[in-house]
C-alpha cells in the first residue's frame, strides 16, 4: 500500500487514543513522517461533531505531548486532517455512515485501529466487512489485550481472520517499538564481540525488570480482572525476552525475525502445581510512600469488582529449554507502585572460575545493562584496577558506555510514533504474529493455572518497594541478587 491512507480509530475518544495516539500522530505530523496519511477519523460512542472533537483533542495535546511540544502552525494544519464519526459497536447504519465518509476521503488505502474492549474485535471486523469498506489495501491494527487467555485469544484471532489476511494484521505490542530493544537488535546481532558468547557458556543469568511507580491509574476495573501477569508478562516482558534470547535470524524480514521469536517462546517450560511455588512471587501493593508522597493501597483506592486473585506484582524464574540457553535462569519481574520507574535488562556473566585479587567475588561479575526507559542506554560493566600504590591489586568496577546520548539528541521517538507509521507503511517487523501470541498465552495460561490449583498465596508488599520479600527469595535461593 504505497498510496495514501486513511486511519480510523475506534476507541478514538479513549484513553490509549487521548493519552498515546493522537499526541504521538501529532508528532508525526510535526516531523513530516506522515506523508501517506491522509485522514485521522476517529470513531466513538459519544454523540459530537467534528469541530467540538478537534477542540477536544486541542485541549488533550496540551496535556499530553511531550514537554514542549506544542506548536501553534503544527496544529493549524493538523487539525484539519481530524474527523469524528459516531459509531455503536453493533449499529451497521453507523457503519455505512462510516463508508459514505472513507469515500468522500478518496484515499484507497485503510487503516482501522481497533483501540476498544477486545471482544468487540471480532464484531467490528465483520461490519466493517459488511459495509463494503475493507479491500486489498486495509489493514488493522489490534490493541493488547488480545483475550484474557490462549482460548479467548484464539477466539478473537478467529473472527478477525474471517476478514483480514495474517499479513493485513497488525498486533501491536508498544514495547517493540521503543528504541532500546532495537538496538539490542544491533548490539547483538552487529557485533562480532558480543554474538559468539551470548550463550549459557559465558552468560550466568538474565533479569528482566519492568518497574512502574504508578498505580491502577483509573483503570483499576480493568485491571482487577487482568493483573500483573496479564497486563505485562504475556505479552511486553515475553517479547523483550524472545529478543534477548532469539537465535540470529536468517535476514531482518519480518518473517525471519518473528520465526527465531517464535521458537523462544516455544521452549519456554511450562510451570505446573508442583514447580510453581520456587518459580513464581505474586504480590499485591499496599499502602505506603512512593517518590515522597503518601499512597494508597490496592484495595483500599476503590472498590473494584473480582480482585481476589488480582496480582499488581509477579516475579518469575523461567527456563528456556533450548541448546543455547539449557541452564540459564531468565529471572523476570514487574509490578505498580514500585520504588521508581524503570524497564531494565541485566545480563550477568558467569564468574571467574578463580580470582587472583582479593575482591568479593560478587564484585566480579561482568553485566550488560540494557536500560528501555527512562533513559535509553546500553552499558557494559568491566573491571579494572584500582588505583593507588598498595601493594595489594584490588579491581574497581568501570561501566563502558555504548550508546552516546549527545549523538542521539533529537532522535528520539515515542514507540507509538514508530509503531503508527510502520502500520501506515506496512512493515509489520515489530507487530507480533498470530503464533506469537497465542504461543505466549500458553505459557501464561499454564503459571495461571498452576497458580489457581496450588493456591498460590497473593503477597502484599508496600507501595515504594521493591516488591514482597518473597521476589529477593525467588533469586537468593540460587546464591543470586536483583540488580538493582
Ligand atoms: C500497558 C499496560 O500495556 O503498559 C499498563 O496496560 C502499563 O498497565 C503500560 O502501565 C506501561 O507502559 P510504559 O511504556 O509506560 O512502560
Amino acid at each position: 500500500m504505497s498510496q495514501m491512507v486513511d486511519l480510523v480509530i475506534f476507541g478514538g475518544t479513549g484513553d490509549l487514543s487521548t493519552r498515546k495516539l493522537l499526541p504521538a500522530l501529532f508528532q508525526l505530523h510535526r516531523h513530516k513522517l506522515a506523508d501517506r496519511l491522509h485522514r485521522i477519523i476517529a470513531t466513538g460512542r459519544t454523540v459530537m461533531d467534528t469541530d467540538t472533537f478537534r477542540l477536544e483533542v486541542q485541549q488533550n495535546l496540551h496535556n499530553f505531548l511531550p514537554k514542549g511540544g506544542w506548536d501553534e502552525a503544527v496544529w493549524e494544519t493538523f487539525r484539519n486532517r481530524l474527523f469524528y464519526a459516531r459509531i455503536e459497536a453493533d449499529a451497521s447504519a453507523d457503519y455505512q455512515a462510516l463508508a459514505g465518509l472513507l469515500d468522500e476521503g478518496e484515499a484507497p488505502g485503510r487503516l482501522y485501529y481497533l483501540a476498544t474492549l477486545p471482544s468487540l474485535y471480532g464484531g467490528i471486523c465483520h461490519q466493517l466487512r459488511g459495509a463494503g469498506v475493507v479491500n486489498e489495501h486495509s489493514r488493522v491494527v489490534l490493541e493488547k489485550p488480545l483475550g484474557h487467555d490462549l482460548e479467548s485469544c484464539r477466539e478473537i484471532n478467529e473472527q478477525v481472520a474471517e476478514v483480514f489476511t495474517e499479513e493485513s494484521t497488525f498486533r501491536i505490542d508498544h514495547y517493540l517499538g521503543k528504541e532500546t530493544v532495537q538496538n539490542l537488535i544491533a548490539v547483538r546481532f552487529g557485533n562480532p564481540l558480543f554474538a559468539p558468547q551470548w550463550r549459557n557458556t559465558f552468560i550466568d543469568n538474565v533479569q528482566i525488570t519492568v518497574a512502574e511507580d504508578i498505580g491502577v491509574e483509573g483503570r483499576g476495573d480493568y485491571y482487577a480482572k487482568t493483573g500483573a501477569l496479564r497486563d505485562m508478562v504475556q505479552n511486553h516482558v515475553l517479547q523483550v525476552l524472545s529478543i534477548v534470547a532469539m537465535e540470529p535470524p536468517a535476514s531482518l524480514r519480518p518473517a525471519d525475525i518473528r520465526d527465531e521469536k517464535m521458537k523462544v517462546l516455544r521452549s519456554l517450560i511450562p510451570m505446573t502445581p508442583a514447580n510453581i511455588k520456587e518459580n513464581s512471587v505474586r504480590g499485591r501493593y499496599a499502602a505506603g510512600a512512593v517518590n515522597g508522597e503518601a499512597v494508597k493501597g490496592f484495595l483500599e483506592e476503590a472498590e473494584y469488582q473480582d480482585t481476589d486473585s488480582t496480582e499488581t506484582f509477579v516475579a518469575l524464574k523461567a527456563t528456556i529449554n533450548n541448546w543455547r540457553w539449557a541452564g540459564v535462569p531468565f529471572y523476570l519481574r514487574t509490578g505498580k507502585r514500585l520504588t521508581r520507574r524503570y524497564s531494565e535488562i541485566v545480563i550477568e556473566y558467569k564468574k571467574l572460575p578463580f580470582s587472583l585479587f582479593t575482591n568479593d567475588p560478587n564484585e566480579l561479575i561482568n553485566k550488560l545493562v540494557i536500560r528501555l526507559q527512562p533513559e535509553e542506554t546500553i552499558s557494559l560493566h568491566t573491571l579494572n584496577k584500582r588505583p593507588g600504590l598498595t601493594r595489594e591489586l584490588r579491581l574497581q568496577p568501570v561501566e563502558l558506555h555504548l550508546t552516546d546520548e549527545s549523538q542521539n539528541k533529537g532522535d528520539s521517538y515515542d514507540a507509538y510514533e514508530r509503531l503508527l507509521l510502520d502500520a501506515i507503511n506496512g512493515d509489520q517487523t515489530l507487530f507480533m504474529r498470530r503464533d506469537e501470541v497465542e504461543t505466549a498465552w500458553r505459557w501464561t495460561d499454564s503459571i495461571i493455572e498452576a497458580w489457581e490449583e496450588s493456591a498460590t498465596p497473593i503477597k502484599h508488599y508496600n507501595s515504594g518497594t521493591m516488591g514482597p520479600n518473597a521476589a529477593t527469595a525467588l533469586i537468593a535461593v540460587d546464591g543470586r541478587s536483583w540488580y538493582e
